[in-house]
């Protein structure tokens, strides 16, 4: 698999989400990032099933939704039905991850697990082999435009080990603070799905934007310029 760039509309204009995930395509947008907060488990909140399924309408590349949410179980079936390609929940929520997981799964959607900061690679162990990719946050989830975190990193690099020794060649996903500066460490190191937010949408031309960091990503996956 070579790199996917998924603009996060979270920094877009709210009120033309559409002309965003539009110039994002534009740009060679892969997927399409959408936050779904709570205001409990993150202290902001943001969009729920309406918004996904209007956005599914416009978008003509697969959605991939993060749920920041406590009990994210009592909503992965509305999800879904709005459209959904890709559902990742918190492990830090998530007592029964391994039935969440599946349940994801049975409706035909990719399920993604996702890392805070400070959660170590070790709440993977068990269910690595389940997953169809792993997000690691590389700033603490909630905002947009915040300060990638160097430790994540390494982190990728610990995750995709595991990953390889359960023999699952899932991707890893990395999601926050995410620019020109960051993104070729962050692919050197094994993510293949790489979220962008603020370095997409807080420019003058988020189609360029997008370009530019996609073209970023793929010549740090392949520094020789073979499989672009
Ligand atoms: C943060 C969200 C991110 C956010 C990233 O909690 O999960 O997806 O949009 O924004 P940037 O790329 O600006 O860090
Ligand atoms: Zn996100």
């Amino acid at each position: 698999m070579s790199v996917l760039i998924a603009p996060s509309i979270l920094s877009a204009d709210f009120a033309a989400l559409g002309d965003a995930i539009a110039a994002a395509e534009r740009g060679g947008a892969d997927l399409i990032h959408v936050d779904v907060m709570d205001g409990h488990f993150v202290p902001n909140i943001t969009i729920g099933p309406p918004v996904v399924k209007s956005i599914r309408r416009v978008a003509h590349v697969p959605l991939d939704v993060h749920l920041m949410i406590e009990e994210p179980d009592r909503y992965i079936d509305a999800f879904a039905e709005a459209g959904a390609a890709m559902i990742s929940v918190h492990v830090e929520v998530l007592p029964h991850l391994h039935r969440t997981v599946h349940a994801i799964r049975a409706l035909g959607v990719k399920a993604g697990v996702v890392l805070n900061p400070s959660t170590p690679v070790v709440a993977l162990e068990q269910i690595a082999g389940d997953v169809d990719y792993v997000l690691v946050m590389s700033v603490n989830p909630g905002f947009g435009g915040q300060t990638f975190i160097p430790r994540s990193e390494s982190k990728v690099r610990d995750v995709r080990a595991l990953l390889d020794r359960t023999g699952n060649t899932a991707p890893v996903e990395i999601d926050g603070g995410i620019d020109l500066t960051t993104v070729g460490r962050v692919v050197a190191a094994g993510a293949r799905m790489i979220v962008a937010g603020s370095a997409v949408f807080h420019t003058p031309d988020p189609e360029r934007a997008t370009r530019e960091l996609k073209a970023a990503a793929l010549a740090a996956a392949s520094p020789s310029g073979v499989g672009r």
